[in-house]
């Protein structure tokens, strides 16, 4: 079980969350199939004990699906999956959805609907969105659709050096902020722009940079707590969350990176050390990310699905 024990740097002793064992009549493969669910930490992360045959059964896509809002992200040491089983499962899990079309590494794999997330030149000519992931970030908040519920990424190749990916749970963040804080945030709303998460990467953004951007994203204005049809609140936060409505822009920017900073505090977050062929699933409703920065030329690749949300932020 190498790979493991890396949970930001600190041991963890992982205690046993969830477990099912079923018998299935005419299930994928019959028989029994067994699924574990470890806790990392109380408020993120798991780690789901399955064998790849028994991935697609019902008992193993009932336990991820009831247990990914709770943990926030869930790894599959070395599952090696292919595109296509990729698929299948994400398939299993919800409604694929492929934003990425016409971004550079769209198809770079077996499928259509696989992106790559890498920034070798030879499959993505165009880097800075790939680049963006090095901050804090929720995927798709600048698409005029519901939030996408969840990412899939399988670690093709891995960088010798940075690449591990963080998650950040913005439900523990809002959970836990004092009750007075949370009353005075409670009806903040917050403008997400792409150019917003994209100005990290430039010196300067040329006009053309801007155009791009905006020609491939829409200005969204968000509740910056959402509140979720399960009653539950989460933070809407991330480098996209560029202003908030009627504050001075360095009151609101100075709010926003000091949420970012709190949802970012050890015992909310989770980081992940991959080993090549692990599948990690984030729900992208409750949790933010960003990859540790690695080397343009490591080779680092990443096949990335997604699951379509059903849940607009309101
Ligand atoms: C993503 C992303 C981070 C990584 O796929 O949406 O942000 O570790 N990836 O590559
Ligand atoms: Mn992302």
């Amino acid at each position: 079980m190498a790979g493991w024990q890396h949970f930001g740097g600190q041991m963890v002793r992982p205690k046993i969350f969830l477990r099912s064992r079923r018998r299935r009549a005419g299930a994928h493969n019959g028989g029994m199939s067994e699924v574990h669910i470890e806790r990392v930490k109380p408020h993120i992360g798991g780690i789901v004990h399955v064998d790849k045959d028994h991935l697609l059964d019902d008992a193993t896509i009932v336990a991820v699906r009831a247990s990914l809002e709770d943990r926030g992200v869930l790894v599959f040491p070395r599952m090696n999956l292919t595109d296509a089983e990729q698929l299948a499962f994400t398939d299993r899990l919800g409604k694929r959805v492929n934003y990425n079309r016409k971004a550079p590494g769209s198809g770079a794999g077996d499928e259509a609907d696989v992106y790559a997330i890498t920034l070798d030149k030879k499959i993505n000519y165009q880097p800075e969105y790939v680049l963006g992931t090095f901050f804090w970030h929720i995927d798709g908040v600048t698409i005029d659709q519901p939030l996408p519920k969840a990412t899939l990424l399988t670690a093709r190749k891995l960088s010798p050096a940075g690449g591990q990916t963080e998650f950040a749970s913005t439900y523990a963040a809002y959970d836990n902020l004092p009750e007075s804080e949370k009353s005075a945030l409670d009806e903040v709303k917050v403008v997400h722009k792409m150019e917003a998460a994209m100005r990290p990467v430039f010196e300067e953004m040329a006009e053309h940079d801007l155009a791009r951007w905006r020609g491939m994203s829409k200005v969204m204005v968000h509740p910056l707590v959402w509140r979720h049809n399960s009653g539950r609140k989460s933070l809407v936060i991330g480098t996209h969350a560029d202003s908030v409505v009627g504050l001075p822009i360095p009151h609101g920017r100075s709010l926003l990176v000091r949420l970012q900073e709190w949802a970012a505090q050890p015992a909310f977050s989770y980081r992940h050390q991959w080993q090549e062929g692990d599948l990690v699933i984030w729900d992208n409703c409750g949790c933010m990310h960003r990859v540790v920065p690695y080397d343009e030329n490591s080779g680092r690749r990443m096949h990335r699905t997604t699951i379509m949300g059903e849940e607009r932020v309101a």
